[in-house]
């Protein structure tokens, strides 16, 4: 089969919601990916974030393939070891609440919405204020908890009881907290809104006024959480802790996995028959979950993040000095965005046929979320075809 043939196959057997770059790409190793012709891609956005140690981590795949061979699935009436040890994981390297396991995201952010919910039932709380340009997911709920209208078009009525504020934006959230209030969610930096990094100010206030009015502090850590930041977790940036946080993405290191992680005192309210996921914990999810934690632990590569991570925006914010296009260069570790004065989907189309792997989100922002495994000179590599195509947009 050649590209063409899998693009034929797709069209006509596999719905067509999403926007598909004609590419095929059947083999990673690393920071490198290849296409079913052989032409190789450096992938500074691997998985859309998801395979954060780079594509077939070693460890990764021989924790599948070891779990795939031993047991790959019970469900939930019964225990198993993987699910235990990356529970403990997860919340020996946070702030030492339960996990609640499942697939993605946005249904991680589902149980962080239920039990916001649950935990204000009886003072009659279910209300949730959330941010402009925020994204937290497609189920009713998540997708009304993204306060951004274009995803909404269509699916009218929303999910009663969110309300929105502008982010960074304290006296606009405190004046929107009422009697109803259960609790405030929020990305600590926005992810497809544009790479957005609120105030120390704005993050320590949602705290206090959550502790003030007895509202839930809900992190989406989805984009932020393992490690993508050079901390564990992206509230570690901030040093602000939520009460719940949500995980995905990045924790299966490409496997789909997705964890509520919730202060113990909050958890216990999802008792048997509130909430499940048949899948939700697997073993051979969890064992890559495992093998991701372990492997950032033993090889240092938080510090490795923010190192590597601040040597790409240092490098950004140079090619910003020379290339006019480039405004603002923001992020935190291996989080990084450019905001550009103009579209950059082009570009990154543009970059594609370099050979480069990028990303642009919110219109005008390129968007970089290399592997903790990247090398200072995988990442000039990336950056020399990203300069090459800006500055072909200056002349
Ligand atoms: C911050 C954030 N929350 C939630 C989600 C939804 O995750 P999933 O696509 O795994 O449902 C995403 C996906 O990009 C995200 O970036």
């Amino acid at each position: 089969m050649n590209t063409q043939e899998v693009v034929a196959q797709f069209q006509k057997y596999v719905v067509a919601n999403y926007g598909r770059n004609p590419i095929c790409f059947v083999r990673g190793e690393g920071v490198y990916v290849w296409d079913l012709e052989g032409r190789r891609y450096l992938d500074l956005f691997p998985g859309w974030a998801t395979t954060t140690l780079g594509h077939c981590h070693p460890r990764v795949v021989a924790a599948v393939r070891e779990q795939a061979g031993k047991l790959i699935h019970v469900d939930n009436t019964f225990y198993m070891l993987p699910q235990g040890r990356l529970a403990q994981l997860v919340s020996e390297h946070s702030f030492g609440g339960q996990c609640f396991f499942c697939n993605s995201g946005a249904e991680a952010n589902e149980a962080a919405i239920k039990l916001t919910r649950l935990n204000g039932s009886d003072s009659g709380r279910f209300r949730i204020i959330t941010f402009s340009n925020s994204f937290h997911g497609r189920t009713m709920a998540t997708v009304t908890a993204t306060a951004q209208p274009k995803y909404h078009k269509g699916f009218a009525p929303m999910v009663e009881g969110f309300d929105y504020a502008p982010f960074d934006d304290l006296d606009a959230v405190k004046a929107l907290v009422g009697p109803q209030t259960a609790g405030i969610m929020l990305e600590p930096i926005q992810g497809e809104g544009g790479i957005n990094v609120p105030s120390m100010e704005f993050m320590k206030g949602l705290r206090k006024l959550c502790d003030d009015n007895g509202m839930l502090l809900i992190f989406d850590e989805v984009q932020t959480g393992i490690g993508r930041t050079g901390h564990w977790f992206g509230y570690q940036y901030f040093g602000v802790e939520p009460d719940i946080m949500s995980l995905a993405k990045a924790l299966g290191g490409g496997v789909a996995i997705g964890c509520m992680v919730a202060r113990t005192e909050i958890a216990r309210k999802l008792v048997p028959g509130t909430h499940a996921s048949t899948f939700g914990g697997n073993p051979l999810a969890c064992a890559a979950g495992i093998a991701v934690m372990e492997t950032i632990e033993e090889e240092g590569l938080l510090e490795k993040a923010k190192s590597l991570g601040a040597y790409a925006m240092a490098q950004l914010r140079a090619m910003a000095a020379e290339i006019p296009i480039i405004k603002e260069v923001r992020g935190a570790g291996l989080m990084i965005g450019a905001q550009l004065t103009v579209p950059g989907a082009d570009i990154f189309k543009e970059c594609l046929q370099d050979g480069v792997r990028i990303n642009c989100t919110h219109d005008t922002v390129i968007r970089l979320m290399p592997p903790m495994i990247a090398t200072e000179s995988q990442i000039d590599e990336g950056l020399a075809v990203l300069k090459k195509r800006l500055a072909a947009r200056c002349k």
